[in-house]
């Protein structure tokens, strides 16, 4: 397994100032050693260009927070993957529970959304939850492979190292109540059979399973360390560079 990725969702927060000091407060905290955690930043689309001139300097990535699905076209007020490509963008978060539940998003956008990402050369974090009211009837299985099956159908095996999955359960975002270290462990061991099913052992095996939902620097290593977490998904722990650093140095 290649080494844990740690990515920063800011979601709809920063102007150009703030994104610009946020960026430069955690490029200078990471320092330039080579270090074992990947780290990605996903500000706002309007902090892209912003952002990665602050971190030209970093091995910090590039990464953009939604897509469209096709190349270019009549669809105002959406950026496509070739424009994020272009801006130098290496990752896009796609299928967020946000998208999926407040903008309607479905399982056959996603997976739109994933392919426009790939042919693209954009790695997707594909995100994938279920609900409280799906987990307590005992669905959360169903769900998250239900969407997983979607977003994933018809991807050859070559695409699969191309891609992160995140397993974001929609009642831990934003709430301050992270899920346990025993269902995070269970949930991913289901991905990750899920994913070797659908593209055989050795494949299924490499793909790395970020969690995502309230992670923050008290609970962020005992996370990682988690059997079967291969990094984590931050959202309002990223927009300071004091509780970001802290999570992305976790292990340390
Ligand atoms: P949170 O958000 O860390 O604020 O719960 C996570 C996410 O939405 O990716």
């Amino acid at each position: 397994m290649t080494a844990p990725l740690v990515v920063g969702n800011w979601k709809m927060y920063g102007t150009q100032s703030e994104c610009r000091d946020l960026a430069l407060g955690i490029a200078r905290g990471l320092g330039r050693n080579g270090r074992h955690t990947e780290v990605a930043l996903a500000p706002p689309s309007t902090a892209l260009e912003t952002v990665k001139a602050a971190i030209a300097e970093t091995q910090i990535h590039l990464a953009a927070q939604n897509c469209h699905w096709e190349d270019q076209g009549a669809f105002t007020g959406e950026v496509s993957p070739v424009m994020l490509k272009d801006l130098g963008c290496e990752f896009v978060i796609l299928g967020h529970s946000e998208r999926r539940h407040i903008l309607n998003e479905s399982d056959d956008v996603v997976a739109k959304k994933v392919q426009g990402a790939l042919r693209n050369g954009l790695r997707p974090i594909l995100c994938v939850g279920e609900t409280l009211a799906e987990r307590q009837k005992g669905r959360a299985t169903a769900v998250i492979t239900r969407q997983l099956r979607i977003a994933l159908k018809g991807l050859g095996k070559n695409a699969i190292d191309k891609l992160e999955i995140a397993y974001e359960p929609v009642w831990a975002i934003g709430t301050g109540h992270n899920a346990t270290v025993e269902q995070i462990a269970r949930v991913h061991e289901r991905i990750r059979q899920f994913l070797k099913v659908l593209f055989g052992n050795r494949k299924g095996n490499v793909i790395r399973i970020l969690y995502g939902g309230s992670v923050k620097p008290e609970n962020a290593a005992p996370i990682l360390r988690t059997p079967g977490v291969n990094g984590l998904l931050v959202g309002g722990a990223s927009l300071k560079a004091e509780s970001f650093l802290p999570v992305v140095n976790c292990l340390d």
